[in-house]
């Protein structure tokens, strides 16, 4: 299969890579050390992507920001970080490459525990996973020509716990692996409309 991997250089997207590397071609995007320079926060930037990639056979998104911080004092700008990115990226990055899809071809976005087990300063991102996962859900059944569009929720990653620890206290995080085995899933299987819950 040819396929873009959106955030390959990332904790999730090398651990996709690992997974697919031999057996797929993957054409890895991002905004700096990637084979297409991509900003998913701009329509252009994708159309430009979409435009040099040409027709592929799957899309992965293991990339989106999103806003932590006080719901107190979290401002309009701030929660727009994680619209622009996280929520209008991924739809955006679907939207404009149905045309570049082939039949049969797959979408797999990304979205994220919080919106189903809380944090605190967590509404904002958790805000964007669920309108990811509503989105998918509903995609998923007036996508046309067999095109398949799933979501993978992981819960806090092993490898970006000392980077997250202090906003997931109590949580078990699971390894980078197991993550990537449900984009496997998603991209190689036969589901549509899902989310799946690497919890
Ligand atoms: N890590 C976790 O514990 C965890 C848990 C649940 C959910 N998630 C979600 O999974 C996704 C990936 O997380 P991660 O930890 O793997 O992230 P990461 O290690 O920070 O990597 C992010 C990747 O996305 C790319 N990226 C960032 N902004 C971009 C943009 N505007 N346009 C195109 N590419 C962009 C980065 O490359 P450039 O900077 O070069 O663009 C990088 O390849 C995020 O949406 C995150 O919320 C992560």
């Amino acid at each position: 299969m040819k396929i873009v991997l959106v955030g390959a250089t990332g904790t999730i997207g090398k651990a996709i890579i690992a997974k697919l590397e031999k057996e797929h071609t993957i054409i890895t995007a991002s905004r700096k050390g990637a084979d297409v320079m991509l900003d998913m926060t701009s329509v252009a930037s994708i159309q430009a992507m979409y435009a040099h990639v040409g027709k592929v056979d799957a899309v992965i998104v293991a990339a989106g920001a999103a806003y932590f911080g006080p719901l107190e004092t979290m401002t309009p700008e701030d929660n727009q970080q994680s619209i622009d990115s996280k929520l209008k990226g991924q739809m955006n990055l679907v939207l404009l490459g149905l045309d570049h899809i082939q039949d049969g071809g797959s979408f797999t976005l990304v979205t994220g525990i919080m919106m189903d087990d809380p944090i605190k300063q967590g509404a904002s991102a958790a805000m964007v996973n669920g309108g990811i996962r509503a989105f998918v859900k509903s995609a998923a059944i007036e996508i046309p020509r067999g095109i398949r569009i799933n979501s993978v929720s992981p819960n806090v990653l092993q490898e970006s716990w000392d980077k997250y620890a202090n906003f997931f206290v109590g949580f078990n995080p699971v390894p980078a692996e197991k993550v990537a085995q449900a984009f496997v899933k998603s991209v190689l299987g036969g589901q549509t409309g899902q989310n799946y819950e690497v919890y």
